[in-house]
């Protein structure tokens, strides 16, 4: 038998084909479109998009895959989210609506730090078979790649257990897991009331804890909440820093919700991405322009903690940084695995077009994640990352608000929705 599969009978190929790095300015613009043409895929890579009935000719004997004349796409690069954690934080939704805000209730002990109490109780099997579902329901969701950071847990211990659970998920399940360290999520509360705590963490952090996760490959990149109130520019600057020397790359929580110099920081150290960016400012936008970093944006979180400003999306794109969109998933301030409902919100509150929606999914979550030159694409070279929906044109990813019509998936070649490998949904 042929190792060689053929993707047929698709409506639409959105082969988001193109320069393997990420998109800026009117490139988003290009989602590449195809139709009448099949996929061909060898082992884990993507041989070649080409006329449907040459490459029924060339190849007799491939393996034919059916896409029921529904839209063929890369699959989504999920490029930020927090997905290992215990309980969920139901509580702090009405205390919000309420009118109580977010870093008030992180203030008061709850936010982060209730996950983190949450999280250091529970054994490495436990979140493992917490978050093997919340993955499933993502890849449910078509993506096919997605990056998981720590940071429920701020000790040793507690983020050496969260780095394992996912390395231990991203060698169980199909999808492509990336994992980032995110130690820097919170000054615990055993620090913070204590004078000379927050430096005392500072230093742990950089001395103690990222050796200890350097040393062990745990993870591919660190990050930082760096926000009024959490980590301040400079400590931020320190963390990552000394991260990078020790050879992660950056990304940074940046100016969430206020503008605080967040981007400038995360420009001038030549991060890979700077996350959320809905308090930008235009000094802000022109440093990412010029440093190439990626603006991850985040509208479910925005969306949920009930925010009207989103990241100025449109700006970023016409100054000529390149956007890339994920879900956040989170149990505090973004509790969806719902990735089309993240297009829907691109299109509707960032205003972006399907097409640069599209290409902030894939290509750009892909150059969020530094894989842009092998993930993101159906062109020849690229990782066999698929997915297929039950829809007739692309225009209706956004458009079914809230409903995912996701019919299967896969990753390097190999099944990844949780259809096919009979993996349970959360509960
Ligand atoms: O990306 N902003 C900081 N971290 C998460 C929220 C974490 C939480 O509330 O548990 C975020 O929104
Ligand atoms: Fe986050």
């Amino acid at each position: 038998m042929s190792g060689d599969l053929l993707f047929v009978n698709a409506r639409q190929v959105v082969t988001c084909a193109g320069p393997g790095r990420a998109r800026r300015g009117e490139e988003m613009n290009d989602a590449a479109i195809r139709d009448s043409v099949a996929v061909h895929v060898r082992d884990d890579t993507i041989v070649g998009v080409d006329r449907e009935t040459e490459l029924r000719a060339a190849l007799p004997d491939a393996t034919l895959i059916d896409c029921e004349r529904g839209v063929l796409m890369p699959g989504f690069v999920d490029s930020h989210t927090h997905a290992v954690f215990g309980r969920a934080r139901y509580d702090e939704q009405e205390l919000r609506a309420s009118g109580v805000p977010y870093m008030e209730i992180a203030r008061r002990g709850g936010g982060i730090h209730a996950s983190v109490r949450d999280l250091r109780a529970r054994g490495e099997d436990e979140l493992f078979a917490l978050a093997t579902p919340r993955l499933a329901a993502l890849a449910a969701s078509g993506v096919t790649t997605v990056e998981v950071k720590s940071g429920y847990g701020l000790s040793l211990d507690d983020e050496l257990k969260t780095l394992r659970v996912i390395r231990r998920l991203a060698s169980t399940l199909p999808m492509r897991i990336v994992p980032t360290w995110l130690g820097a999520h919170e000054i615990p509360l055993e620090y913070r009331d204590r004078t000379g705590g927050r430096r005392e963490y500072v230093e742990r952090l950089i001395h103690e804890m990222l050796p200890a996760v350097a040393a062990e490959r745990l993870a591919r990149f660190a990050d930082v909440f760096c926000e009024p109130g959490v980590f301040t520019v400079d400590e931020s600057r320190a963390i990552l820093t000394a991260s990078r020397e020790a050879g992660l790359g950056i990304k940074l929580h940046a100016d969430e919700l206020s503008a605080g110099g967040g981007a400038e920081l995360a420009a001038m150290l030549g991060a890979t991405s700077a996350d959320h960016l809905a308090a930008i400012s235009e000094a802000g936008i022109a440093a990412l322009a010029a440093a190439g970093t990626v603006a991850t944006l985040l509208p479910a979180t925005l969306l949920f903690l009930g925010k009207r400003d989103h990241a100025p999306a449109r700006r970023m794109i016409d100054a000529g940084v390149g956007v890339a969109i994920a879900t956040d998933f989170n149990p505090g301030t973004s509790p969806t695995t719902n990735f089309p409902l993240v297009l829907t919100l691109g299109v509707s509150q960032l205003r972006l077009s399907v097409a640069e929606a599209v290409v902030a999914a894939t290509v750009n979550g892909a150059g969020a994640l530094g894989l842009a030159d092998r993930v993101g694409q159906l062109a020849p070279g690229f990782s066999a990352d698929l997915a297929l929906w039950a829809i007739d044109d692309v225009r209706e990813l956004p458009y079914w608000l809230g409903t995912g019509r996701c019919r299967a998936s896969w990753t390097r070649g190999k099944p990844c929705h949780p259809r096919d490998l009979g993996l349970a949904f959360p509960r």
